[in-house]
Order: C-alpha cells, then sequence, then structure tokens
C-alpha cells in the first residue's frame, strides 16, 4: 500500500482526487491539508470535508495556509464557483477538522512514519508544501516522492504561460522544485488528456447512489465552466492523475527534467521552465544525470478511466 499524504483545494477535481485516494485499495490515505487555492481556506477545508462526508472517509483532515508566501491571493472562481466546489449539495462536516496546522500535520505524519514510505500529493499552490520544507527540512530526505499537479512544458492556464497552481504561489513551487527530493510534475499537457468524458460520465452513472451522483454532479458544474471559459468539450479531471499515478505508475508516461519557476518575468512570472535531459543546450547550467523531476507526458486514458471508476465503485458499495 502506498501511504499519501494529500495537500489539496477543493475544487471539483481535487474531490475526485480525495474520492480515488480513498477508494482504492492500493492506497492509504493518512492525511489531508488544505491551502488556499481555487477558492479562500475556511472555503476548500469546508469541501473537503464534506467530500470526506459524502464517501464516509474518516481521515485527518487539517487547514494549512490561507495565503501564498509573496503574490497576493488569488482564487478560481470562475472554474470552481463561489464555494470552491459549486455545482453538488455538500454535507456539513461529519467530523471536527484536526486542531494542528495543516504544515505541522504534514511534518508529524511524514515523521511518524518510515523513511522513504510517505509520498506527498500536492494538487493546490504549494505553500504548504514549502513551508513545510522550512520548518522541518529533514522530511525532504524523508519523503518517498512528491507528486505535483501544477505547471506546464507547453502553455499556461491562468497566464499563457503559467499554470493556476504555480501563478498562485511562484516562490514555494520553485522551493519546491529546487528541494533535494524526488519531483513528479503532472502539468497540464498531461491532465488534459484526463478529461471526463461521456463514456466516463455514463460509466459512473451506471454505478448509482450517493458518491456517483455526487461525481456527476461536481462535473457537470466543471464541464460547464470549462466549456464556457476555456471551449473545451469535457473537463479535465487534472488532480485525479496524481493519485493515479501513486496506485498505478504505468498510467502515464514520463521523462526526466531540470524544472524552474520563473519569477522575474513581466509576463513569464509563475512559468515553469522545463530543461529535458534531451535537450542539447542545458539553459539551467545542471547535468542530465542531477536531474530530479520527472515530467508527466502521455496518458493512458482506459487506464485512468478504470481507476477512478474503481475508486466510485467501492466507494459507493461501502456506503
Ligand atoms: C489546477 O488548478 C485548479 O483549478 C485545479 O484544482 C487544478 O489543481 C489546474 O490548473
Ligand atoms: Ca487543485
Amino acid at each position: 500500500m502506498e501511504k499519501i499524504i494529500l495537500d489539496c483545494d477543493p475544487g471539483h477535481d481535487d474531490a475526485i482526487a480525495i474520492l480515488l485516494a480513498a477508494g482504492d485499495p492500493r492506497v492509504e490515505l493518512l492525511a489531508i491539508t488544505t491551502v488556499a487555492g481555487n477558492q479562500t481556506l475556511p472555503k476548500v477545508t469546508r469541501n473537503a470535508l464534506s467530500v470526506c462526508a459524502i464517501a464516509g472517509i474518516r481521515v485527518p483532515v487539517a487547514a494549512g495556509v490561507d495565503r501564498p508566501l509573496v503574490e497576493p491571493q488569488r482564487v478560481a472562481e470562475d472554474i470552481h464557483g463561489d464555494s470552491g466546489l459549486d455545482g453538488p449539495a455538500l454535507p456539513p462536516p461529519a467530523f471536527e477538522l484536526d486542531g494542528r496546522h495543516g504544515v505541522q500535520v504534514i511534518v508529524d505524519t511524514v515523521m511518524a512514519h518510515e523513511p522513504g514510505t510517505v509520498t506527498l500529493v500536492a494538487t493546490g499552490p504549494l505553500t504548504n508544501v514549502a513551508l513545510a520544507m522550512r520548518l522541518r527540512p529533514a522530511i525532504v530526505e524523508r519523503v518517498k516522492r512528491v507528486v505535483v499537479m501544477g505547471g506546464a512544458h507547453t502553455r499556461g492556464n491562468t497566464t499563457p504561460a503559467a499554470e493556476f497552481n504555480i501563478a498562485v504561489d511562484p516562490e514555494a513551487a520553485e522551493a519546491v522544485f529546487r528541494g533535494a527530493w524526488e519531483v513528479t510534475m503532472v502539468g497540464l499537457d498531461l491532465t488534459h488528456q484526463a478529461l471526463a468524458t461521456d463514456e466516463l460520465h455514463e460509466r459512473v452513472r451506471a454505478i448509482g447512489g450517493e458518491v456517483s451522483g455526487f461525481v456527476l454532479d461536481v462535473w457537470e458544474f466543471f464541464g460547464e465552466t470549462y466549456r464556457t471559459v476555456f471551449g473545451f468539450r469535457h473537463p479535465p479531471i487534472h488532480d485525479a492523475c496524481c493519485v493515479a499515478a501513486v496506485i498505478d505508475s504505468a498510467v502515464f508516461t514520463t521523462a526526466k527534467a531540470d524544472v524552474r519557476v520563473e519569477l522575474r518575468g513581466e509576463w513569464t512570472r509563475g512559468m515553469t521552465v522545463v530543461d529535458f535531459a534531451d535537450v542539447p543546450a542545458m539553459r539551467h547550467g545542471s547535468s542530465p544525470g542531477d536531474f530530479r523531476t520527472e515530467v508527466a507526458l502521455e496518458l493512458d486514458w482506459p487506464r485512468f478511466a478504470d481507476l477512478v471508476v474503481g475508486a466510485i465503485g467501492r466507494l459507493s458499495a461501502s456506503a
């Protein structure tokens, strides 16, 4: 079983990531920590608790940082609505928040487990993760790896150059990519292949029950905003791709790269500049042997879809 901490900002696709983590027997979800991103911290935290209530998930949930390190706060109301998870009915929490700060929960949880056994999955801005690195530098060599939904090697979705999670807190992202740990970057080039298609809707509809109904409502709202804002036919289930990769490493291909976050560009702040190992000009000055980031490239959609449907089926059966 792969032990994970899910640091997130639910968020429609974060909600599916939570369900996938809780509904697949190959993952042990140790804790959920929340960070300001798609909406303010109180809203995304409340959403995390509602998702847990819907699916009968019982893990520590802790609120982390309520704003980026340097940037003014920015939310994605146009995509995720006023609550951060508009669309489905959101039940009241079934249990209390963990009393600790989310950053402390990340540190405590990593330190409480054997070295190399906990994967940090980050599907919001990287503020909590960056602060956890600073609060307890020892976590950097202790975690197994960090799987980040963020960035892109072609184009952004918040500016032409920058993806939302990185654009919200570029300094935090740079700290995480520069850390001496293995990072898997699951950027837009990958997640835009992970679409909630009509086929996926039908398979989830066939499961029936409350969890399935919740997921369909999530995709309906998310689908509408993705149609309106980006002209997508189906919404991308970005964040669930990170959990899918922990469950099954064959769900996407990767290439080794060095990733730097642009912090100074007038038009490119928050861009992930990806130096693939096979590019001869080493613009970042390090050699491919030192590259620590795996950048996700090509999704095996049927494999991904099976994981999502399987998890929803299991949660529905046990609800
Ligand atoms: C990322 O930004 C958020 O809106 C989503 O939850 C995802 O983590 C996609 O750019
Ligand atoms: Ca997210």
